[in-house]
């Protein structure tokens, strides 16, 4: 991802979460943390924003364009990460997930991440607060 992108970034942003992260915040992760776009022949199609420390990277944030959700990008872009991009020296990958966004569970699930707590009222919403899961999954050899 560059800064030329990210008007396409923020469109996706936008209608991808109850409380999505302004322009400012979205050019303030693209300075501090990794971030990646997956492009098809329609344009920005998805995008990533992830921090590492070491050997371990936390996916900050992940959304797809909604006209091209269910076609497999979501898993392509995050296994491509985790199997490609950030494969060297990642020994394992953190994230948090609203308790009631099934589809994103399903997805980290379908790519071996498994549940390891509960943060209590982590999300802001229009509804009040709302759990976090934190998930894990380990993808080095040690
Ligand atoms: C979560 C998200 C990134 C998934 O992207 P996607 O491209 O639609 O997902 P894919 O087509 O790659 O689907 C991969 C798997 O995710 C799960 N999944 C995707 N959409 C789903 C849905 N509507 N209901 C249930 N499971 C779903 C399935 O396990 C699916 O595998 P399958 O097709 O073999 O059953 C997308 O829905 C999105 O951008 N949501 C809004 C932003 C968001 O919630 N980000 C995560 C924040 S933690």
């Amino acid at each position: 991802m560059d800064a030329g992108d990210l008007d396409a970034v923020h469109a996706i942003e936008r209608v991808s979460h109850p409380t999505p992260w302004p322009m400012k915040g979205l050019q303030e992760s693209l300075q501090a943390h990794a971030a990646f776009v997956l492009e098809d022949a329609g344009g920005i199609a998805a995008f990533a924003f992830v921090q590492r420390i070491l050997d371990e990277v936390h996916l900050l944030d992940i959304a797809v364009d909604p006209a091209r959700r269910g076609q497999g990008l979501g898993r392509d872009l995050l296994r491509r990460l985790m199997d490609e991009e950030l494969a060297d020296g990642v020994n394992i990958w953190f994230l948090e997930v609203r308790v009631s966004n099934h589809p994103a569970i399903a997805l980290y699930q379908s790519l071996g991440y498994n549940e390891l707590s509960v943060r209590r009222n982590y999300y802001e919403g229009p509804d009040g607060r709302e759990d976090a899961l934190l998930m894990a999954c380990s993808t080095g050899m040690g």
